[in-house]
This record gives structure tokens, C-alpha cells and sequence, in this order.
């Protein structure tokens, strides 16, 4: 079986990793009330990762249309072809607007960006756009987190309930 070129394999499981890194520091530093002393503890961190994701998605999509990708088994059904691509495209739909819209919501609202070591701004302050970039954040990193376990179930189903090594598409990722 034709695999997924080691760039688009590593890339996808470091990119996984963080993502779902992200979702569980988001989930919690929201949690913690506004005026607690480690509140904005993990901040600079979720920041700087979350750029890093940004960037990296952007080297993806560009990996995933100049190299070559493992095409679907003839032997399966057409609505599950339908199915995974719809999947992927709005897998990577989300890995991009999840990470502009808190992009959106910290610089927007007057909170510099972190990149590890340095912060710095983009846009400038403008409260109605950091509301919408926040009412974005708050939806979308949870709708990705859906997808992701579809996603999940669709490799699954593949390995374990059709039972044929030709359907069986982890192998083209790992
Ligand atoms: C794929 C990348 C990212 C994921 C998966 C992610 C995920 C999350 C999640 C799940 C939350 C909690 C939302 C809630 O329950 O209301 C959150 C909050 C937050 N995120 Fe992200 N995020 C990402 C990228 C970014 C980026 C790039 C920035 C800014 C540069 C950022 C800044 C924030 C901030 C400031 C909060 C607010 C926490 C609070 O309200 O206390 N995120 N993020
Ligand atoms: C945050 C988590 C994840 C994201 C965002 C994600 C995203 C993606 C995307 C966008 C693709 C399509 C690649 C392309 O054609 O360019 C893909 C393919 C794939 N992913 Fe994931 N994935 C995640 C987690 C997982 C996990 C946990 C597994 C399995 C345990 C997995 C297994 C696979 C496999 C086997 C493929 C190839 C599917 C095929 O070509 O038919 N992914 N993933």
C-alpha cells in the first residue's frame, strides 16, 4: 500500500499532538476564574503554540499540493470516499480558522501575541473584532475536536470492523 510522503506523515502526527495539546490548555485556562493568581499562567504557551500550529498548517497545505498523495481503494464505497474527503477538508478548514480566530481575539482585543521568546502585535485594537474572533474561539475548537474523533472513528472502522488489509488506511499514515 502507498504510504503518505514522511513529511505529510510527520507532519500530521506533531500537528495532532499540538492540536489536541490546545484544545485541553484552552479547555482549562478558560476555566479557572478571572481573578485566580495562575489564571494567565499557560497563556504565552497556548499562544506560541497556537502560532506554531498556524505556521505549520500553511507548510501543509502547500506539502499536500506538490506531493504525491495515496489514492482511496477501488474497493471502497463511494459515499465513505465522500465521506473522508469531506472529513479532511474541513479538518483542514478548522486547523485554520481556529487558530485566526484566537489570533483575532488577542490582538484584536489588545493582548500582544506570544511566540515563545517574543511577543509582538498585528492588528490594531478593535473591540467588535476581538468579540467576533472570541465568539469564534469559543465554538470552533470544539467543533474541530467532533471531527477529529469521526476521524477517529472512520481509521477505526477501517481496521477493525472491515477487516480487509487493502481498506485498512492507518497504515498509510504511519
Ligand atoms: C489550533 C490552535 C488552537 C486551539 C485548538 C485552541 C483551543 C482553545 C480552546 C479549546 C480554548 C477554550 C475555549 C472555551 O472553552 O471558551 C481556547 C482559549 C483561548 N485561546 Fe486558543 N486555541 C488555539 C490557538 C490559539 C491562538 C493562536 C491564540 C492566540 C494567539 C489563542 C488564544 C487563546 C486565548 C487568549 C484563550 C482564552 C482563554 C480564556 O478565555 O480564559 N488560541 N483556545
Ligand atoms: C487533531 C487530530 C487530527 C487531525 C487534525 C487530523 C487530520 C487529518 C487530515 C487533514 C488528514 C487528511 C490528510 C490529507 O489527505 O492531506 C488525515 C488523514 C489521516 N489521519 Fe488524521 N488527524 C488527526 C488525528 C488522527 C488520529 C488520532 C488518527 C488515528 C489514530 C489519524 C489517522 C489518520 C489516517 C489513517 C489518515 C489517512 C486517511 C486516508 O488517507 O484515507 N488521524 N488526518
Amino acid at each position: 500500500m502507498q504510504k503518505y510522503t514522511l513529511t505529510m506523515r510527520l507532519l500530521h502526527w506533531f500537528m495532532a499532538i499540538l492540536i489536541l495539546g490546545l484544545i485541553a490548555t484552552g479547555w482549562y485556562m478558560e476555566g479557572i476564574p478571572r481573578d485566580a493568581p495562575n489564571k494567565y499562567d499557560l497563556y504565552s504557551w497556548h499562544k506560541s503554540f497556537g502560532l506554531t500550529l498556524f505556521l505549520l498548517v500553511l507548510v501543509r497545505f502547500i506539502v499536500r499540493i506538490t506531493s504525491k498523495r495515496p489514492s482511496l481503494s477501488e474497493k471502497m464505497p463511494s459515499w465513505e470516499k465522500q465521506l473522508s474527503r469531506a472529513g479532511h477538508f474541513f479538518l483542514y478548514l478548522l486547523m485554520f480558522f481556529v487558530p485566526l480566530s484566537g489570533i483575532i481575539m488577542s490582538d484584536a482585543g489588545g493582548h500582544p501575541l506570544n511566540f515563545f521568546f517574543t511577543s509582538f502585535d498585528i492588528l490594531v485594537t478593535d473591540k467588535k473584532l476581538a468579540s467576533i474572533g472570541a465568539d469564534f474561539h469559543a465554538i470552533l475548537p470544539y467543533v474541530l475536536l467532533g471531527i477529529v474523533v469521526l476521524h477517529l472513528f472512520g481509521v477505526l472502522k477501517h481496521k477493525f470492523i472491515d477487516k480487509d488489509p487493502e481498506l485498512d488506511v492507518l497504515k498509510k499514515m504511519l
